[in-house]
């Protein structure tokens, strides 16, 4: 792999012409979006798409999202538009939803991972659909962290996982909304959410008049289990820490905490309830409030491995709204553990 003395770009109009020269020129560049940092190449490109895979350590089989600034791009990359994901487009897009086609010929193998199809999403972020109009191409991007780690919501960690891996990165300070967008299936009749996000499934159900939500959006695929979205079997967003989740009452939690000082405990609670605990912790938004939680937990995983902590006992979180994806997100960086605390 190439070695890069990587950029910080400013998140203004002479930033978004450099980012979208490199990407033009086949480069890649860290681009802020509303959801998160993705790792952008030029989704036509796949040489260039393929250089992702080897920057993040990114398995060749879990396939990338192709992100465009206008609806026009979407029939270029599916091979069929359906009335479904008219509407859902029409509802959410630009936002933080990603939909599934089957493909166009146009789309290179690099993006669908051998796949019949692909998947699509218009960003709100104002940089991110400069970035897109200004290269000219649709952008495949996954989250720009080095592959299991937790996904960046700062250009800091950006540069944290791939400095030296990628010549630019784009400033657009914190990312709105924290994790990853609402991956959804509409090839079928009622759309299959296959990752929870941003777009909640009331809101799809409200528009589509019904969801399914996939299995292992809450659980463990069964081994050998074919993953309707590869990205699910895989672990993820994990700090080097061993995560546990503990679901239970502030009090139980906390007494479930304070009986376990024994080597490097560390704590992830909520704000307000770290009064209780007798172990170093590190917050992520209040108990009620669940797009507090998806803003802030990826940041609050990767500062678990600054204070040095071994093992960390994870407050649970609702999982109402978004607080499904943050709950998804958290259940993966544990590896699926979960404790029920009594109380
Ligand atoms: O918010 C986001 O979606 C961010 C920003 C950068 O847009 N991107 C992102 O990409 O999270 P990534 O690669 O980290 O996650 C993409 C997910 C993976 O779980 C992948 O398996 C799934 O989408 N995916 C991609 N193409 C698919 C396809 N054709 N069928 C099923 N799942 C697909
Ligand atoms: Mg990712």
């Amino acid at each position: 792999m190439r070695e890069y003395a990587t950029r910080l770009l400013p998140g203004d109009a002479l930033g978004v012409k450099e980012a979208a020269a490199l990407l033009r020129a086949g480069e890649l560049v860290g681009i802020p979006t509303e959801t998160v940092y993705g790792l952008a190449a030029d989704a036509l490109n796949g040489g260039a798409v393929s250089r992702i895979f080897t920057a993040k350590g990114r398995p060749q089989d879990n396939p990338l999202i192709v992100h465009i600034a206008d609806l026009d791009a979407l029939p270029l990359l599916a091979a069929e538009v359906p009335e479904l994901a008219a509407r859902l487009a029409r509802a959410y897009w630009p936002g933080p939803l990603t939909m599934i086609f089957r493909k166009s010929a146009r789309i290179p193998d690099e993006v669908s991972a051998g796949l019949a199809t692909v998947a699509v999403r218009m960003p709100s972020h104002p940089l991110a659909r400069a970035v897109i109009r200004e290269a000219g191409t649709p952008l495949a991007a996954p989250s720009a962290n080095l592959s299991g780690s937790p996904s960046p919501t700062l250009a800091a960690h950006v540069m944290a996982d791939l400095a030296g891996r990628i010549p630019a990165v784009l400033d657009g300070g914190e990312c709105a909304v924290g994790v990853e967008s609402t991956v959804v299936d509409v090839t079928g009749k009622t759309p299959c959410l296959l990752r929870p996000g941003g777009i909640t499934p009331a809101m799809l159900a409200a528009v589509a008049g019904g969801v399914s939500v996939h299995p292992a959006v809450t659980g463990r695929l069964p081994e050998g289990a074919a993953a309707a979205s590869p990205g699910m079997k895989y672990k993820h967003y994990a700090p080097k820490a061993h995560v546990v989740l503990v679901r239970g009452t502030p009090a139980a939690y906390a007494a479930f905490v304070n009986a376990r000082q024994a080597g490097q405990v560390a704590a992830m609670c909520f704000d307000g309830e770290e009064g209780a605990l007798r172990v170093p912790y590190i917050t992520y938004g209040r108990r009620e409030d669940s797009a507090e939680q998806a803003r802030r937990v990826f940041d609050a995983l990767r500062r678990l491995d600054e204070i040095g902590a071994q093992t960390v006992y994870c407050a649970c979180p609702p999982e109402e709204g978004v607080g499904l994806a943050v709950y998804n997100r958290l259940l993966r960086a544990a590896g699926f553990e979960v404790i029920d605390v009594a109380g």
